[in-house]
């Protein structure tokens, strides 16, 4: 079976000489030195104050908890309402309504796969946002500078789940804009299961630090330990290598289905650290459809995300939805993921390849 998804992430032997600090300094959780030591070098990447949670779901809640909506909403039968786009994994709607916000849920670009600037602000014109959840989809970054933008011209504030896009995506460049990123085993930069956060202040950090720990109105325990910031920090010096093991797998698909000019594949990265490989099939191929076939010839697909979060029925009478979603149908019926890892050979690739073309022939 060519598997769909198999994490790079550090060995045993990796982890061992940052377990072995552990054992020296005998402290395991709490704010100890591997997790300042990896907060230093996730704020060095993501150029802003960072600070670290137990996955990106909980870093995505306490930064909505962590801003201030009292100047538009009351709270109780008037709560705050988040836009977010249709097109992301269910964590992002579950973080606004723990933080006990509405989701408002949005179409995508027909292009980018994503909530835009220019979507948000039409939106708002016409009914209170307070604030906006933009997502890296895929793993492929937002453009910083226009969300920087729309934030200082609307004042709404911004926070981006970025959660597959750690080292792809740009942080800062506003007090009022957000980053949040998972460091999940399933990333490019892992830990194991955690978060980072990359604030817009200082200030906002030393909330998220506290929310993380139990201090203040809405605080829960979302701290990372020793443990998962050994991984992190072990995975930190594989980067590079990392990186070019997935421009080998990226680059061959490419090479084998630029020639299909039906397939329509998402933005090139920016700096090519990605970790799924979405393809949009030609109308009338249904992704559910394919993927089915390609499991019968031992290749594991995936439609990611799916059901999009207007097609789910936890999400009925607790989300608002902005129709039509139409690109997000779209992409709801013929987008599908294909197996995407570094153990891919050769060999995989093309024979990943051929089943597909088969299918669309
Ligand atoms: C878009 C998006 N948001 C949030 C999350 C949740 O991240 P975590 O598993 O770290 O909570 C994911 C997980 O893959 C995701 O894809």
């Amino acid at each position: 079976v060519i598997k769909l998804l198999i994490p790079d992430m550090p060995t045993a032997d990796e982890v061992l000489p940052f377990l072995r600090r552990i054992d020296a300094n005998r402290q395991y959780v709490n704010g100890g030195p591997l997790v300042a030591e990896f907060e230093r070098v996730l704020r060095n990447a993501t150029c802003a104050p960072t600070v670290t949670v137990a996955n990106a779901t909980l870093g995505l809640e306490l930064v909505l908890k962590a801003l201030d909506f009292s100047a538009t909403s009351t709270g109780l039968d008037d709560l705050p309402r988040v836009l977010v786009p249709s097109v992301t994994y269910v964590a992002s709607a579950l973080a606004i309504v723990n933080a006990g916000c509405i989701p408002i849920l949005a179409d995508v670009d027909a292009h980018t796969w994503k909530l835009e600037p220019s979507m948000a602000r039409s939106i708002a014109m016409t009914q209170r946002i307070d604030a906006v959840m933009p997502v890296a989809a895929f793993g492929s970054p937002v453009d910083l500078a226009e969300w920087v933008g729309f934030s200082k011209e609307t004042g709404i504030p911004v926070v981006i789940d970025a959660a597959g896009a750690l080292t792809e995506q740009d942080c800062g460049g506003s007090p009022n804009v957000h980053v949040v990123f998972s460091l999940h085993a399933t990333k490019f930069w892992g830990c194991g299961e955690g978060g980072a956060v990359a604030c817009g202040s200082q200030d906002m950090a030393d909330r998220i630090r506290g929310l993380a720990c139990f201090a203040g109105p809405g605080a829960t325990n979302a701290k990372m330990s020793e443990y998962h910031a050994a991984v992190g920090l072990a995975d930190a010096l594989r980067l590079a290598a990392k990186h070019e093991r997935v421009m080998r797998v990226y680059d061959a698909y490419l090479e084998a289905l630029n020639d299909d000019h039906r397939l329509v594949f998402q933005d090139e990265p920016t700096r090519g650290n990605y970790t799924l490989f979405p393809v949009l099939l030609p109308a009338g191929y249904y992704a559910a459809r394919v993927a089915d076939e390609m499991l019968k010839h031992g290749i594991e697909c995936r439609q990611w995300y799916q059901p999009f979060l207007h097609e789910r029925p936890s999400l009925d009478g607790i989300a608002n939805m902005i129709r039509p979603m139409v690109v997000a149908d779209g992409l709801s019926d013929c987008l599908l993921g294909l197996p995407f890892h570094t153990s891919l050979t050769a060999a995989d690739i093309a024979q990943v390849c051929a089943r597909l073309s088969a299918c669309l022939a």
